[in-house]
């Protein structure tokens, strides 16, 4: 049987990762399309696959199995809603979108096509992530009360061009709440549950040349757990850490030291497991991409859910209401 095509839409940072990591499967031919003529050029050429400038040449020529949307947040669902139109299975970088105009129409075509669509929070492929959720979904330390989230990074370092892309602009998705903190909030909501109140503080505390935000403070709670979250992109630690408190004990994660833990209650210090080989950036994309190929053979698939995306716009939305008004937001 011919390995499932992959069509890689948009070949800007995130999606000659995806690119690149689809094809670091083994499992499936790709090619990229992507409006900007000389981009698609170079990152076609580099990987030795077909290029193409427009939606329509590369359906034409390259009638994909799946796709995989990498362009910026605004242009999401119009973008999948084509592919859908086609039978097309959908892989949707996050946020899945900056508003909730074309949910509806999404969701009924979805249901109607049948296609496997998940969103690329690449959270949901990290082992330690994972293994904290199983304890968790165990029961083992009875229900979840409390959870934090800590984490930030010097944005300018990973991506020196930020002042000239989406990130300048709510509009297009940009911002620290729907750009970065949304994979924490993504995955909050996958260990603890939807959140179901938000109350929001966020400002522009330090990156040159943009004026969204680079600081978030967020207290909110997951049905009747409370979470906080604390988020900068100017710090110099690239640090990311989230701990779930349960009735009879703690499990948290620490990104930067690649590793997870638990406490029971009686218990004086943490036991931390780590992965038994380093783990590289790719990897995630590469374990998230097998995934998705998993998904779009009809078998499981661990990655977020179109559902699980919407909540989490949900969460973006709220979050950028309440630092608007100084209030808590409702989610329903
Ligand atoms: N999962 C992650 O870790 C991660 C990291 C970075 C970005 N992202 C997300 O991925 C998306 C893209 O981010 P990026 O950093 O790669 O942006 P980018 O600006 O580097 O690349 C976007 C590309 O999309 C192209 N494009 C725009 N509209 C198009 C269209 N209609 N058809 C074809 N190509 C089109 C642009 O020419 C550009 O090359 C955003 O939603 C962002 O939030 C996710």
């Amino acid at each position: 049987m011919s390995q499932p095509s992959i069509l890689v839409i948009g070949c800007g940072s995130i999606g000659e990762r995806h690119l690149r990591c689809f094809l670091n499967t083994g499992r499936c031919r790709a090619a990229v399309c992507d409006t900007n003529g000389r981009l698609v050029a170079e990152v076609a050429g580099r990987y030795g696959v077909p290029g193409f400038e427009s939606l329509e040449a590369a359906q034409e020529a390259f009638p994909a199995d799946g796709w995989v949307v990498c362009t910026p947040a605004h242009t999401h669902l119009a973008l999948a809603l084509r592919g859908l139109a086609r039978g097309v299975h959908q892989l949707i970088e996050k946020p899945l979108a900056t508003g909730l105009e074309q949910v509806e129409e999404t969701r009924a075509a979805i249901a109607s096509s049948g296609c496997h669509v998940a969103v690329a929070y690449v959270f949901h492929a990290m082992p330690w992530l994972r293994a904290m959720r199983e304890v968790i979904l165990s029961g083992e330390l009875g229900s979840p009360r409390h959870a934090t989230l800590t984490a930030g990074q010097h944005f300018p370092t990973f991506r020196p061009a930020y002042r000239e892309i989406y990130y300048a602009r709510h509009e297009s998705g940009g911002g620290a709440i729907q750009d970065a903190l949304t994979h924490s909030v993504n995955a909050m909501e996958w260990l603890i549950g939807p959140a179901t109140r938000v109350y929001c503080d966020a400002a522009h505390q330090v990156l040159e040349g943009v004026g969204v935000e680079d600081t978030v403070n967020v207290c909110a709670r997951h049905g009747d757990v409370l979470a906080s979250f604390g988020y900068n992109q100017f710090q110099a630690p690239n640090e990311l850490e989230i701990r779930v408190h349960c009735e009879r004990g703690s499990v948290a994660m620490q990104l930067h030291e690649q590793r997870w833990g638990m406490m029971r209650f009686g218990e004086k210090e943490w036991t931390w497991q780590r992965h038994p080989k380093p783990i590289e950036r790719d990897d995630f994309f590469t374990w998230q991409a097998e995934s998705f190929l998993e998904g779009m053979a009809g078998r499981p698939c661990f990655l977020a859910t179109f559902e699980e995306g919407v909540q989490t716009l949900k969460f973006n939305l709220a979050a950028l209401e309440s630092a608007r008004s100084g209030q808590p937001v409702a989610i329903s």
